[in-house]
C-alpha cells in the first residue's frame, strides 16, 4: 500500500476526477490509514511503498505491477502522469526479491487490470491495459489469461467492475464488459455473483478477499448481502476521499503473492 500523503485530483484521466472538486487530503490518509489497519485486524502482513511527491495517483498501489508465484512485472502505464510510478514499484519489487523482476514492455496497468483467479489470471482491456499485456503476463507467469473487453469508461479497469472472491469464485457488473466477454464470463463462472447497478456505481467491485473476508466500501449494501448469502464476510470501509480520484479498496492494495 501507499499512503496517500500526496494524494489529489489535479488532472483527469479516468470519469470520475473532477479537478475542480476539492479533495481533503487529511481525510484521505485517514481513511486510508483505517483500511491499512481493517487488513492487519484481520491477520495480513501490510508492506510500504514511499509515497513520491507529484504522483497524486501513486496510492492506487494495485496499479503497480502483478506479482504471482514469487515473480514481478512492474506497470507500465498509459498516461504521462504517473508514467514515473512504473519505475518506483519496479524498484520495490526487485528490493522486496521478487525473481525476476521485470518492466512491462507493453501498456499495463497491473492489478488494475490483472485479477488472479486461483491459477487462473482474469485481465482487461479497452481504455488502459493492452491486449499485447495480456500476452506479455501469459508468457511472463506461464498462467492461463483470459482477456476481457470493457466498453463503459466508468469501469475503465477490470478491478472496477469485478471482484476475484476465492479461487473460483467472482463478483462482477455484466454492462461493463462487451457481449462476447460476457459470453465467456457466463461459461467460466456459472456460480458467479453479479453486481447491481447501485453496488457497481460506488466501486463495490473494487474489493479484496482473502477468500472469507471482502473488503470493500460501505455503500454497496445489496453486495453485502449476496456476499453474506454465499458464505463471506463482508467487511465495510469509508474511502469516499479516494473515490474522488476513480478508486477504492481494491485500487489502493496490491496483493503481494509470494
Ligand atoms: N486515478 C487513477 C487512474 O485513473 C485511479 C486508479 C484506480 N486504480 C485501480 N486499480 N482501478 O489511473
Amino acid at each position: 500500500m501507499c499512503r496517500p500523503e500526496h494524494f489529489d485530483v489535479t488532472y483527469a484521466i479516468n470519469p470520475w476526477m473532477d479537478p475542480s472538486m476539492p479533495v481533503d487530503t487529511a481525510l484521505a490518509v485517514a481513511q486510508w490509514e483505517t483500511l491499512r489497519s481493517t487488513y492487519e485486524s484481520l491477520g495480513h502482513q501490510v508492506d510500504l511503498i514511499r509515497p513520491v511527491e507529484g504522483l497524486p495517483d501513486m496510492v492506487y498501489a494495485a496499479n503497480g505491477g502483478v506479482v504471482f508465484d514469487g515473480k514481478a512485472i512492474a506497470a507500465s502505464f498509459t498516461f504521462a502522469e504517473r508514467q514515473p510510478e512504473g519505475a518506483a514499484y519496479h524498484a520495490w519489487f526487485d528490493e522486496a526479491g521478487f525473481r525476476p523482476t521485470i518492466q512491462a514492455g507493453a501498456q499495463n496497468e497491473g492489478e488494475g487490470d490483472f485479477l488472479v483467479v486461483g491459477r487462473l489470471i482474469l485481465a482487461g482491456t479497452g481504455f488502459r491495459t493492452s491486449v499485447a499485456a495480456h500476452h506479455e503476463v501469459r508468457e511472463f507467469f506461464g498462467a492461463p489469461v483470459i482477456s476481457l473487453e470493457l466498453v463503459d469508461p466508468r469501469f475503465y479497469h477490470l478491478d472496477t467492475a469485478m471482484a476475484a472472491l476465492d479461487d473460483r469464485t467472482i463478483a462482477y457488473y455484466p454492462p461493463a464488459f462487451s457481449g462476447a466477454s460476457n459470453a465467456v464470463l457466463r461459461q467460466l463462472f456459472p456460480d458467479a455473483i453479479i453486481a447491481t447497478d447501485a453496488d457497481a456505481s460506488v466501486l463495490g467491485l473494487n474489493a479484496v478477499s482473502d477468500g472469507h473476508n471482502v473488503v470493500l466500501t460501505d455503500r454497496a449494501v445489496a453486495l453485502h448481502e449476496r456476499l453474506r448469502e454465499r458464505g463471506f464476510n463482508p467487511v465495510g470501509v469509508d474511502l469516499s476521499e479516494l473515490l474522488k480520484g476513480g478508486g477504492s479498496v481494491k485500487c489502493c492494495t496490491l496483493e503481494v503473492r509470494a
